[in-house]
């Protein structure tokens, strides 16, 4: 079969990880969450006392930076490794939510974790979430699809899963964070968030999980349909 890219970009917090997870599982592809490697590289500069203003420290940070994916045999799930080390934990703690949007608007980090994503998505078969997805990373990216929900919604769904990993936070908190980094993400200069104009808008407020997954698959068996009657035709 056929095998696309498939791009999914959104504000934070509205499902995009879990949704994008559940595509690739259906779809049989890759599955690269292109925002665990700026939580990990946001770690790496706090746990070594850089600064992400500092062009010096950047420089230091990145040339000691390794971000790989390893599955974990128990769960089966995905988990970030920072420098040899597990850091599927920390990185999604609120320490690290509210420094990561600061650290994505350096270009020189950007650059060097597009090239990471652009080499891990060369073999096709792929889903990727994050901001810059269909614009920068992949921008011939067969389905592109752009996802929001309001922001009461995405808070009380962030909050359950900190919850579910044993961090308990106030939801004001949790609405502040979300708001500023979509507030950040989309202003910065370099690659900020927007939605493609051949973006699939799915809005999640109000359509089930299933539902949202079905989207995204229908339209990428789609378009790999299309594809596939094309090649056969030429
Ligand atoms: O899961 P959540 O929506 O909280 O965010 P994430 O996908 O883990 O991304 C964390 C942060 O990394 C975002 O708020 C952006 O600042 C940054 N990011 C980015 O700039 N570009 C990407 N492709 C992915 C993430």
């Amino acid at each position: 079969m056929n095998k696309i890219v498939i791009a999914i970009d959104g504000y934070s917090g509205c499902g995009k990880s879990s949704t994008a997870k559940a595509v690739a599982k259906d779809l049989g592809y890759t599955y690269i969450d292109s925002g665990a490697m700026y939580r990990a590289a946001t770690l790496h500069f706090l746990n070594n006392f850089l600064s992400p203003s500092n062009p010096h420290d950047v420089e230091k940070g990145l040339k000691s930076l390794e971000i790989s994916f390893h599955l974990n045999p128990d769960t089966h799930k995905q988990e970030t490794y920072l420098n040899g080390l597990n850091v599927e934990g920390e990185i999604r703690t609120m320490r690290i939510s509210n420094k990561v949007s600061e650290v994505a608007t350096v270009a020189a980090i950007r650059k060097e974790l597009v090239a990471q994503q652009q080499r891990l998505g060369k073999k096709k078969g792929v889903v990727m979430d994050g901001r810059d997805i269909g614009s920068v990373v992949f921008p011939n990216a067969d389905l592109k699809v752009f996802m929001t929900a309001d922001l009461d919604t995405r808070a009380i769904r962030r909050q359950e899963e900190l919850l579910e990993k044993g961090e308990l936070v106030d939801l004001q908190e949790i609405k502040a964070n979300l708001a500023d980094r979509d507030r950040v993400d989309s202003s910065r200069v370099e690659s900020p968030l927007k939605k493609m104009p051949d973006a699939l808008e799915v809005d999640t407020s109000n359509i089930t999980f299933a539902e949202q997954v079905g989207k995204i698959v229908h339209s990428a068996r789609q378009i790999i349909d299309k594809q596939e009657s094309y090649a056969g035709k030429h």
